[in-house]
């Protein structure tokens, strides 16, 4: 099998391209939307670089045991299924991926359902899931001889990237909106080395100076329009194939911001079915928060056919996005899978993050969104008790610890907020109390505790 075997389908209007004629920002020539990778040879049954599913399946797994760098990558232990790369030896990896699968024993009981997990995408080298897209594109960049490279960001795309530029020995260049990212992030962009250019705009806004910037200079684009990101996200999908003995779950749950990640996993699991390795895809459903909602109004206003961009707001600061580029892929794999797309109030973010926490689990606001979203498809019925769920966790729960502590000291959410959830609030907070330094202050504390 070749090592490079990709070219690139617009998603809009179908214009198929080879890898090098792509735009420097992404988009397609005729109609302006985006790229997807596609591999021709997989398209006919007889064609000799279509993999084998049983081989795979055999050789992924052994890979587990290989002393090989490659091998040790989540990522890059199911290279058959993204060979993007003239050269497998140009990857830049960080040994990301293979991330745990926990069971959330607890959250199952109270919802009612039988088997409940999460996929911890948070225990990526960086903390994040942007990891396993990093890698995958940022080799690209490499091998194509980049000197530069460039994000815009609400912060785990810029501590994914400037981390591995920094391991390739690239430069890199993020923007990010001035007062609006998580210090954890932003400290990562720093220590990585990155140049961090924090702009008085939003979000949405740093994505179109950078679209600008990329005309003018020879910069790699490492937003996720670069379509090789989505190559490594999609790989969780395999990993949560293969812990279930390719017998996919029945319902998988990710939080949306600018919708590459949902649509990643969705090309992932397709393209399992497609080549035989499972005999369906889970349903996928794509949770919002409340005030950055542009894919569920889509869906309620127009069927998930057209968007209209809102002014985000919403302390899940990684998903405060109100213009996501990837949504018409996203939309397509909420509508093929027979998923959902809804949204959680700033409340609801809230305490499932803390229910998480309380399981041993932190993660960040953003991927608390999960939680928040199966709730809500439980009460509706949407979701048998029998059915096997999974949450993709997006991020660690360090990346943002001033969120989690102004939960646990009262400070996080206004009173008409709270208001009506007080019971649920005050038995998920934990603040930390102030005691003399005795053992007696310390006993009667654990006391109080109990009560
Ligand atoms: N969860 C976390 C922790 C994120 O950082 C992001 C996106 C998402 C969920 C949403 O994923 O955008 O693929 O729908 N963060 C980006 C960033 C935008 O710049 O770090 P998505």
């Amino acid at each position: 099998m070749n090592d490079n075997l990709h070219q690139l389908r617009c998603f809009g209007c179908g214009a198929r391209i080879s890898g090098s004629e792509a735009r420097p920002d992404f988009r397609c020539a005729n109609c302006g939307d985006l790229f997807e990778v596609e591999y021709p040879g997989w398209l006919s049954r007889q064609g000799h670089d279509r993999p084998n599913p049983g081989a795979l399946k055999w050789l992924w797994r052994e890979r587990r045991c290989s002393s090989e760098t490659l091998d040790q990558s989540g990522v890059w232990r199911f290279r058959e299924l993204l060979p993007i790369l003239n050269n497998f030896g140009n990857a830049v990896t960080l040994l990301e991926g293979n991330t745990p699968l926990y069971p959330l024993p607890r959250a199952a009981r109270a919802l009612g359902i039988d088997q409940l997990f999460a996929k911890h995408q948070g225990m990526n080298p960086t903390g994040s899931f942007k990891d396993t897209g990093m890698t995958a594109a940022l080799s690209v960049a490499r091998e194509r001889s980049f000197e530069w490279v460039a994000c815009a960001s609400t912060g785990n795309t810029s501590a994914a990237m400037a981390a591995y530029a920094a391991r390739a020995g690239l430069r890199s260049l993020v923007l990010i909106p001035e007062g609006k990212i998580a210090w954890g992030k932003l400290s990562q962009a720093m220590d990585y080395g990155a140049v961090t250019c924090q702009l008085k705009t939003d979000f949405d806004g740093c994505v179109k100076v950078l679209a600008q910037i990329v005309q003018e200079a020879p910069i790699y684009l490492l937003n996720s329009v670069n379509p090789y990101r989505l190559e490594g996200q999609k790989t969780p999908a395999f990993e949560i194939a293969e812990a279930f003995d390719w017998n996919v779950p029945d319902h998988l749950i990710v939080p949306g911001g600018n919708l590459a990640n949902s649509s990643a996993l969705g090309k992932g699991f397709r393209e399992l079915r497609e080549l035989g390795l499972v005999a369906r895809m889970p349903r996928i459903s794509v949770i919002q928060a409340e005030g950055a909602n542009p894919l569920v109004q889509s869906f309620a206003k127009f069927q998930g056919e057209k968007i209209e961009p809102v002014e985000a707001h919403t302390r899940a600061s990684a998903i405060r996005i109100g213009n996501p580029a990837s949504w018409r892929k996203a939309a397509q794999v909420v509508k093929e899978t027979g998923g959902w797309c809804l949204d959680v109030t700033e409340t609801e973010i809230a305490i499932a993050k803390a229910e998480l926490g309380a399981e041993g689990l932190g993660c960040e606001p953003a991927s608390a969104v999960t939680l928040g979203g199966l709730k809500k498809l439980r009460a509706d019925g949407k979701i048998a008790p029998a059915e096997t769920v999974v949450l993709l966790l997006t991020g660690h729960t360090l990346k943002d610890a001033d969120y989690t502590i102004n939960f646990h000291r009262g400070t996080l959410l206004e009173q008409r907020e709270a208001s009506g959830h007080e019971q649920a609030i005050d038995a998920l907070r934990r603040d930390a109390v102030s005691v003399d330094a005795t053992p007696a202050a310390v006993l009667a504390a654990m006391k109080d505790a109990a009560l």
